[in-house]
């Protein structure tokens, strides 16, 4: 046994010598990453019962397809790219429901059928592991899959592969589209290391043979000096990630997701899901109310007032992390969207239409709607927005009249009641208002906002 061992170490070896890659797999980091660790890391049963030991690299890397004579589970005839036990994208998998077969990666990371020891690999969606809700996806296969209100939302595979190939140098037409933000010879095991952004087990596009996060200035309080974590889930006094006190909410136990996910979002990216251009992202232009100026949500500061619950509201020019709002793989919600926000489920499934104000549970979990706004008595006013853009007596900048002219008809009215505007109508990334834009549902355009902008127009950056 020992000397077949020893042969198969060899062939290893050999296949690594071939590899024009070989330099980008450094020894010392592999094993201490979550795969290559001797206790944790990979180790698929067939194989182990051959010889090999657990976070060898034969447990993803066959040299001929076959130990042995014998072509492991999964058999899928010939040989992969990479000498993988398996291709790495089925390339016809343009949208979802992905297959275990789709992508290398889920033949471990799937909650049945696994080749990992044990059958299933377990892994949270963000919002549970780093903010502490319940429910959710139990495996990164199943995040992509989620069901939803109108079907869950997940980053397709196939426009990140398409995109990748011909972005970034490392990415060939062969590559796994997993390995456009994660290094699998890197990638630490940050689950059981919540608090310490070393164990960061992504990589940047354009740096992919380096972990992102790990270092000294790669985390959220290095992005912006005024990020604020948002409470753990059920608490108002404990802070993501993994529920830590006041002293730690700085960002600076979180890797740096902004300039993570802009590596690809600072331009524009086309989605097959929803058909048409994603727009590029500004993170961090300022400007205030100007067209050009960045998101408010990021380096862009609130202009005037914003009425925000807390943790925020004491500092001003708020920077967040996309992950404060954003799931990296899938979601029930559209747009990638957590299930919890701000230490708060959100109550619902919230769909990408135009027609509903279904996106104000979300703004809830840190703006003050009504309900919120008038002291929290009349649970009629959940998800009800007419102090924050009417007025009342809060905020000073409140973009439109206490009594809006009656028949402006910027509102639909069924029977008596003026029904709300559909928020994604006017807030949204890279979103502004002003005299000529946007509408409502059926077309209509809205009047100037009222408050000038104290630049010379009525311009508002919406978002
Ligand atoms: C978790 C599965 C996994 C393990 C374990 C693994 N690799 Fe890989 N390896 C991959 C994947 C996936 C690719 C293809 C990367 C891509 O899609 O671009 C790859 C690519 C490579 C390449 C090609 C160059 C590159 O870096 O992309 C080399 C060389 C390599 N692996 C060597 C190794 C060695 C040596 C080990 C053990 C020390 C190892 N691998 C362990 C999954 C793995
Ligand atoms: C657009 C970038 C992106 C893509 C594509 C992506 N991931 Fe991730 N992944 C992340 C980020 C960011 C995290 C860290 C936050 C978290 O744990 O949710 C993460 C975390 C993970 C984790 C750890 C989850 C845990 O338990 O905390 C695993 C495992 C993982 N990804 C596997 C995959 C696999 C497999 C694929 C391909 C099917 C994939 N990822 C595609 C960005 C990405
Ligand atoms: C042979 C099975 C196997 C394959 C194939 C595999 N993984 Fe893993 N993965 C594991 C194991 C085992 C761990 C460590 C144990 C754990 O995290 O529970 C792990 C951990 C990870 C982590 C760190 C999770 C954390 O704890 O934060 C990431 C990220 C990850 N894998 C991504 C990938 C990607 C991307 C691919 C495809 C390129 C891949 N894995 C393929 C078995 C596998
Ligand atoms: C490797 C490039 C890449 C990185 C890194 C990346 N994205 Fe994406 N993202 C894409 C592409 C391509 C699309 C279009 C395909 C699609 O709709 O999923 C997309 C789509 C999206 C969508 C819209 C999904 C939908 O269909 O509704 C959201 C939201 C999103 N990304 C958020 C993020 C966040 C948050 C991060 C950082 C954790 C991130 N992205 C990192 C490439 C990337
Ligand atoms: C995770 C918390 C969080 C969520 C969720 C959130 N916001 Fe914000 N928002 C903030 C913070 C904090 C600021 C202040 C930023 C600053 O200080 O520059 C802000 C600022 C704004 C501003 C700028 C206001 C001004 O006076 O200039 C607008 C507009 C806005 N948010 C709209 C929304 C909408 C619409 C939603 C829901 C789709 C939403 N926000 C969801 C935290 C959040
Ligand atoms: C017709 C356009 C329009 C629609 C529709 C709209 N808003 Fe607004 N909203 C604005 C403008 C303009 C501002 C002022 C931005 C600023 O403060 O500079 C604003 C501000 C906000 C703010 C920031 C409040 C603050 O304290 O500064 C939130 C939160 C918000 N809106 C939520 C919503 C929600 C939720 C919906 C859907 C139910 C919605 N809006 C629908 C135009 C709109
Ligand atoms: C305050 C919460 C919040 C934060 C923080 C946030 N997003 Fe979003 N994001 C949203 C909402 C709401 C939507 C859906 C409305 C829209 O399309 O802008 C969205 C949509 C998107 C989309 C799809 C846009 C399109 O054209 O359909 C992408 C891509 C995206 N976000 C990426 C990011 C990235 C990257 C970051 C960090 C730099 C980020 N988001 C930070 C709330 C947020």
């Amino acid at each position: 046994m020992v000397s077949s061992v020893k042969a198969k170490w060899l062939a290893v070896a050999m296949f690594l010598m071939n590899c024009s890659g070989v330099e980008s797999v450094q020894a010392g980091k592999y094993t201490i990453s979550a795969h290559g660790d001797a206790s944790y890391g990979v180790y698929r049963t067939d194989l182990g019962l051959l010889g090999y030991s657990q976070g060898n690299c034969t447990h993803c890397h066959e040299q001929h397809a076959s130990i042995d004579g014998i072509e492991q589970a999964p058999v899928n005839g010939g040989a992969s790219p990479f000498n993988l036990f398996s291709k790495t994208f089925d390339t016809a998998a343009i949208t979802k429901p992905y297959n275990q077969a789709d992508v290398f990666c889920f033949y471990c990371h799937s909650t049945s059928g696994s080749l990992q020891q044990g059958g299933a690999m377990v892994n949270y969606d963000y919002a549970k592991t780093f903010g502490g809700a319940s429910g959710g996806p139990t495996s990164i296969m199943d995040a992509f899959n989620q069901p939803g209100e109108i079907d869950g939302s997940y980053h397709n595979l196939y426009d990140i592969w398409d995109f990748a190939r011909t972005e970034f140098d490392f990415f060939t037409d062969n590559s796994d589209p997993c390995s456009a933000c994660h290094n699998p010879h890197l990638a630490r095991r940050n689950k059981e290391n919540k608090r310490d952004a070393s164990y960061a087990c992504i990589s940047r596009p354009t740096e992919h043979s380096d972990q992102w996060g790990d270092d000294v200035d790669e985390q959220m309080s290095d992005y912006s000096a005024i990020y604020q974590a948002p409470f753990y889930f059920g608490s108002s006094s404990t802070y993501e990630p993994d529920a830590v006190s006041s002293s730690q909410d700085d960002g600076s136990l979180t890797p740096d997701y902004n300039t993570f996910c802009l590596d690809c979002h600072n331009q524009q990216v086309y989605s097959t899901t929803l058909s048409r251009n994603i727009v590029a992202i500004d993170w961090s232009a300022s400007g205030g109310d100007l067209s050009g100026a960045g998101d408010k949500h990021g380096s862009n500061n609130a202009t005037v007032d914003v009425v925000s619950r807390s943790p925020y509201g004491v500092l001003p020019g708020y920077v967040l992390s996309c992950l404060d709002c954003h799931e990296p793989h899938g979601s029930p919600n559209a747009y990638l969207i957590r299930r919890s926000i701000n230490g708060e489920s959100l109550g619902v499934t919230i769909d990408s239409g135009k027609d509903g104000s279904a996106r104000g549970n979300q703004c809830r979990q840190c703006h003050k709607d009504d309900y919120e706004a008038g002291g929290s008595v009349n649970t009629g006013l959940i998800n009800v927005w007419r102090t924050t853009h009417h007025g009342g007596g809060l905020a000073a900048d409140n973009p439109y009249r206490t009594t809006q002219v009656p028949g402006c008809g910027c509102h639909e009215v069924v029977g008596n009641k003026k029904m709300p505007i559909a928020c994604d109508n006017c807030h949204g990334h890279d979103k502004y208002v002003d005299a000529t834009h946007p509408g409502t549902i059926d077309g209509r355009s809205i009047p100037a906002p009222y408050f000038t902008n104290g630049q010379g127009g009525y311009l508002r950056r919406t978002f």
